[in-house]
């Protein structure tokens, strides 16, 4: 198993797409994994106080995003779309409870008639997918491939329900999550993210080269995968990936964060540090690394020692340094 897991992690990593012999990795080792990251990435919308959901999951494979939203939502029904007959298959064994649909077909992509309206749209690590890139393509293929995919998302959002959400999750490498903001950019004004970012303003991860934003998240496998983990050098301990929310009436955050944490914390002798995203003083929306010397830790400032990536914080007036006058307010509990 954990032979066939390393070769399809690499497989992923280079041409983006499992094969078809490649069945069995995914359902014994990427299935219980990564339905971790749609159950974490839909935190944003819990607690849910509405009715149970009308879920459709495009691109759903085994299933492993539908059973990421079975963990935190009440699904009322749930239509899996694949154009893969065999993935589809697993997934009806692994979820029949509530109703479930299967499709599976080569339109996928395409409004079905009778259905929907759906108050969850997921399209996890599908994105990556579609209409793939030769290696070495320049700027301007990947610009008109992101348009293409926001051009299919605004789509994908005309199939929602007026409250309803569309759940987009993708791997945390460099190019799938860059092209990930390309799409959240080419969105950001008709459909402001409700989640991750704190701000509509265009991605300043992006005008720089090479950098990319994702969310880690801790993570206890179960010990029969994190054995597989351990053996196929895959990471075990958390959980990578990137993803952006979106909602029909188009809902921000709520609360007064005005930065996400985007990257791990970087200790140093007297100093911790790390990259925040959003506004600082001046009214610069930016990417910027912002330290707090040990010594300058006080009452008011004392929950920069509790971050971790991923986190929503209100930093009012912030520049490069958290003074001991500055405040830091968690925003996520
Ligand atoms: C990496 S898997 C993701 C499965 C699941 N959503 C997850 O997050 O684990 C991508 C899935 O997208 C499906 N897919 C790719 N292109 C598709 C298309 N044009 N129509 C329908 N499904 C497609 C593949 O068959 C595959 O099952």
């Amino acid at each position: 198993m954990a032979v066939a897991v390393k070769a399809l992690s690499a497989r992923y990593n280079s041409v983006g797409r499992a094969a078809p012999g490649d069945l069995a990795a995914r359902l014994g080792f990427f299935l219980p994994r990564d339905r971790f990251k749609v159950a974490f990435a839909l935190r944003p919308l819990l607690p849910w106080t509405g009715p149970p959901l009308r879920v459709l999951d495009l691109g759903a494979g085994l299933g492993a995003s539908a059973l990421g939203v079975y963990a935190v939502l009440p699904v009322a029904r749930a239509t899996l779309v694949d154009s893969d007959p065999a993935a589809l298959k697993i997934a009806a064994s692994l979820l029949d409870d509530p109703p479930v649909t299967h499709v599976a077909d080569a339109s996928a992509f395409t409004p079905r008639s009778g259905e929907g309206p759906w108050d969850l749209i997921v399209a996890s690590q599908v994105l990556s997918e579609l209409d793939p890139l030769p290696a070495g393509a320049g700027e301007a293929a990947q610009l008109r491939r992101a348009e293409r995919h926001g051009d299919l998302v605004d789509r994908w959002m005309s199939w929602l329900s007026p409250s309803g959400a569309l759940l987009l999750v993708e791997p945390a490498l460099s190019d799938r999550s860059r092209h990930l903001h390309a799409v959240r950019d080419r969105l950001r004004t008709s459909w402001p993210p409700l989640a991750p970012c704190t701000h509509t303003s265009v991605c300043p991860a992006r005008a720089i080269p090479g950098e990319w934003c994702h969310e880690r998240r801790l993570l206890q496998l179960e010990p029969e995968v994190e054995a597989v983990a351990r053996y196929a050098g895959l990471a075990r301990e958390s959980l990578d990936f990137s993803y952006l929310l979106l909602t029909r009436d188009r809902r921000t955050a709520p609360g007064a964060a005005t930065h996400r944490v985007v990257s791990d914390r970087l200790d140093t002798r007297g100093k911790s540090e790390f990259f925040l995203c959003g506004a600082f003083a001046g009214g610069a929306m930016d990417r910027r690394k912002v330290q707090r010397l040990e010594r300058h830790r006080t009452p008011a400032n004392a929950a920069w020692d509790r971050l971790k990536r991923g986190d929503r914080v209100a930093i009012p007036e912030l520049e490069l340094r958290v003074t001991p006058e500055t405040t830091v307010e968690p925003c996520d509990g």
